[in-house]
C-alpha cells in the first residue's frame, strides 16, 4: 500500500533550494509513497503559556503530522544547525507532554547548503532532536547536498544525471525504510 509522507521544509524562503531539492526528492521517489509538504511558516511561535488554549494553526499542523505514516525533513543549515523555524515546528509538534506527534514515525533528513559540506551541522543537531522524539530515522545513505545552487536550478529541474542518481537512490532508500518502519 501507499504510504503518506509529510514533508517538513526549514527555509521560507520564495526560491528556496531547499524547497526545490525536496520537490526533486519527490518528482523521483517510488510511487508507494505519496508525498505532501507541510507547511511551517503559519506556525505560531511556540510558547508554553499558550499550551493551556493552544493557538489553531499549532492544532492543525500537530495533526497533519500525526496524519502522515512517515516525516522527510529537508532544511539548510543556519550557522551550522538547522534553522529556527524548523526547530519551532519541531517543538510545537512535539507537545503536549506525552503527546509527541512525531512518535515511531520513521524520518528521512536531507540537508543542503551552498557551500561544499551540505549541511552536516543541520543534519545532525535535527538529528539529535529526532532521537529523542523516538522517530526510527533512515542511517543511509546520508543526504547532505552540497552546492545546492548547482544541483537544483531556478526552474527547480536537477542540473545532471549524477545528482538525479543521487537523489532518486535516496527516494527508493527511503521508500523501503518506511515500508520496512511504518
Ligand atoms: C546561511 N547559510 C549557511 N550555509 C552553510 O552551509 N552553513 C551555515 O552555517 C550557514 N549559515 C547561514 C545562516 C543564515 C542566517 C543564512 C540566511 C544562511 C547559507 C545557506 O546555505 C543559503 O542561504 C541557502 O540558500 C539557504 O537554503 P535555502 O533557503 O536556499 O533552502
Amino acid at each position: 500500500s501507499v504510504k503518506k509522507v509529510g514533508v517538513l521544509i526549514g527555509s521560507l524562503r520564495k526560491e528556496s533550494f531547499s524547497r526545490k531539492i525536496a520537490k526533486a526528492v519527490i518528482a523521483l521517489a517510488p510511487e508507494s509513497l505519496s508525498f505532501e509538504i507541510i507547511e511551517i511558516g503559519g506556525v505560531s511561535f511556540f510558547n508554553q503559556d499558550l499550551e493551556a488554549t493552544p493557538p489553531a494553526d499549532w492544532l492543525t499542523f500537530r495533526e497533519k503530522i500525526k496524519a502522515s505514516d512517515a516525516i522527510l525533513f529537508v532544511t539548510p543549515e543556519y550557522n551550522r544547525s538547522m534553522p529556527g523555524v524548523l526547530k519551532n515546528a519541531i517543538d510545537v509538534a512535539s507537545r503536549p507532554y506525552g503527546h509527541n506527534a512525531f512518535n515511531g514515525k520513521p524520518a528521512g533528513i536531507v540537508s543542503t547548503s551552498i557551500g561544499a559540506i551540505g549541511g552536516f551541522g543541520s543534519n545532525h543537531h535535527l538529528r539529535q532532536s529526532l532521537t529523542f522524539l523516538n522517530m526510527a530515522q533512515l542511517a543511509q545513505p546520508e543526504m547532505y547536498v552540497g552546492n545546492s545552487a548547482q544541483v537544483v536550478g531556478e526552474d527547480g529541474e536537477v542540473a545532471n544525471d549524477a545528482s538525479k542518481d543521487y537523489l532518486a537512490g535516496f527516494g527508493a532508500a527511503f521508500a523501503a525504510w518506511v515500508h520496512k518502519t511504518a
